[in-house]
């Protein structure tokens, strides 16, 4: 199945794409995650996305679409993937179903998280990262084992300052994504409030991927 995920900041998208990608068994793409392993590694990439990912803006398309482009291209992809974080402007649907046709495939559908900007700013405020497994919690929702260990930091854009931008460049850019995979008839929208096992069987009964 070829499938991306659309919805705000914090609307859990991580979180769901590592489950699902693992159930469909196909590649869990993350722009975002690709984005930080190239700022932390020191990569030309990294330092070209830094700015735009401090200040909570859209990294310009030219560098996303070819780092996707070329992700894509990657033999576990050719199968199928779940996209986490891209498209996200109208531009970027129209060059990745560029790449797609390319390659003689499309795109099954489009999953829309819906969640209110109350809850995503509380659960972006709340997130941690473990720095040695990558893997994110939350403080009340998802707590560490020792909330004040020294392996955890707080992703950078996650201050309210940058939340806000964040929230703001959702609703001007990457909104519009949903009415052009509607007029594909791609788009299914799951309501990303409650626990995130059942945010995820939601997720699964719309994609037509539940057991
Ligand atoms: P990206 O990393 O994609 O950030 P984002 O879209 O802002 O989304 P987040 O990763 O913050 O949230 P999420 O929806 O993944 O939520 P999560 O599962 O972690 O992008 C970062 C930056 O990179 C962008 O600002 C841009 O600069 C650049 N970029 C990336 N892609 C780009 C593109 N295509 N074009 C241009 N620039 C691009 O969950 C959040 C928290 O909530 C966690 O603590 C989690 O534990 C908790 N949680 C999750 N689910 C639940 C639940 N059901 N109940 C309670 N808590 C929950
Ligand atoms: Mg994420």
């Amino acid at each position: 199945m070829r499938l991306v995920l659309v919805g705000p900041p914090g609307a859990g998208k991580g979180t769901q794409a590592e489950i699902i990608a693992e159930r469909l068994g196909v590649p869990k793409i993350s722009t975002g995650d690709i984005f930080r392993a190239n700022v932390s590694g020191g990569t030309p990439l990294g330092l070209k996305a830094k700015e735009y990912m401090d200040a909570g803006n859209l990294v310009p398309d030219e560098v996303t679409n070819d780092m996707v482009a070329d992700r894509l291209a990657e033999d576990d992809a050719k199968g199928g993937f779940l996209l986490d974080g891209y498209p996200r402007n109208t531009e970027q649907a129209k060059v990745l179903d560029r790449v797609l046709e390319a390659a003689g495939a499309t795109l099954d559908l489009a999953l829309e998280l819906v969640a209110s900007d109350d809850e995503v700013v509380r659960r972006l405020s709340g997130r941690r990262v473990s720095k040695s497994t990558g893997k994110v919690y939350h403080l009340e929702f998802d707590p560490p084992a020792d909330p004040d260990s020294e392996d955890l930091y707080q992703r950078s854009d996650d201050q309210p300052e940058t939340i806000k931008n964040r929230l703001k460049v959702y609703a001007e850019q990457t909104a519009p994504l949903v009415g052009y995979y509607e007029g594909q008839g791609k788009l299914v929208r799951i309501d990303a409030i409650g626990e995130v096992a059942e945010v995820t069987e939601r997720a699964l009964n719309a994609i037509g991927a539940a057991e």
